[in-house]
């Protein structure tokens, strides 16, 4: 994969307001905005915008132009599809700690649950699990591998799409039975449900595809990513996934770290 991903990125402008956190702020989270940024121009970020440790656009390794040395920039399809459930996982922690506040009855910002809900909705459902339904999955199927895994995870996404739902809703008539329910089912079925994507299914996608296919892969992912949100759309999410912990209070990881 030689086209740089993160020069399409990170700073489409909606309203005057990069995309992003700044977005998110005033008045919650709009993750409507995710998903939608196709009629957005993609702009160049300022570094100053940009989350510590990313590297601004303009400042491309060298290694990168006229030939095929590997730069950071390269995401592969495997890479593209895991750091994609990095976020699902993300939401995944949101949505566990939203349960544990609703069982020990400890208030607490049901919107934040609603929104986490929507960026599974526009991120995960519509966006990441339709590359492996249409791009995965029927590589494995043609060759008729690992067909009861294939036949499982398609069956747990039309679910999670069905359970998602029910947590949105949830959120909306501040139903905390219903809440507590849905996000417990999404959690048991998820953390499976991507661990076995990526420790089986990904890693064998190797035999089925010769490295220039799987490169090619990787270029389409990024082409579709880019089409889909008008920009980076992972980097997006993971903007917005911040804000989120951030306004539930979990942004902070020294807080799991135990005292002795
Ligand atoms: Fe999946
Ligand atoms: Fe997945």
């Amino acid at each position: 994969m030689k086209t740089p991903r993160r020069k399409f990125l990170t700073s489409t402008l909606v309203g005057g307001t990069a995309l992003g956190a700044s977005v998110l702020l005033p008045n919650g989270l709009d993750l409507t905005l995710l998903g939608q940024q196709e009629k957005a121009a993609p702009a160049a970020k300022p570094a100053e915008q940009k989350s510590a440790g990313q590297k601004p656009a303009d400042q491309k390794p060298t290694a990168q132009k006229n030939d095929d040395t590997p730069n950071e920039d390269d995401v592969s399809a495997n890479e593209d599809l895991m750091r994609e459930h990095g976020v699902l996982n993300r939401i995944l922690l949101i949505y566990d700690e939203a349960n544990r506040r609703i069982q020990i009855k400890e208030k607490f910002d049901l919107e934040i649950v609603g929104k986490a809900a929507g960026m599974i909705t526009r991120f995960i459902e519509d966006y990441h699990e339709k590359l492996e339904e249409k791009h995965i999955f029927p590589r494995f199927e043609q060759a008729r591998t690992l067909t009861d895994l294939t036949i499982n995870l398609r069956a747990q996404h039309a679910m999670g799409r069905r359970v998602t739902e029910r947590i949105a809703a949830s959120a909306k008539s501040k139903d905390l039975v219903q809440m507590s329910a849905g996000l417990i089912a999404f959690i048991r079925m998820y953390r499976p449900h991507e661990a076995r994507e990526d420790t089986v299914l990904f890693p064998a996608l190797h035999k089925l595809v010769s490295p220039h296919e799987y490169d090619a892969m990787g270029e389409e992912f990024e082409k579709i990513e880019r089409k889909t949100f008008g920009g980076d759309g992972f980097d997006m999410a993971v903007d917005q996934v911040t804000e989120l912990e951030k306004q539930f209070g979990i942004y902070d990881i020294s807080q799991f770290t135990p005292e002795s």
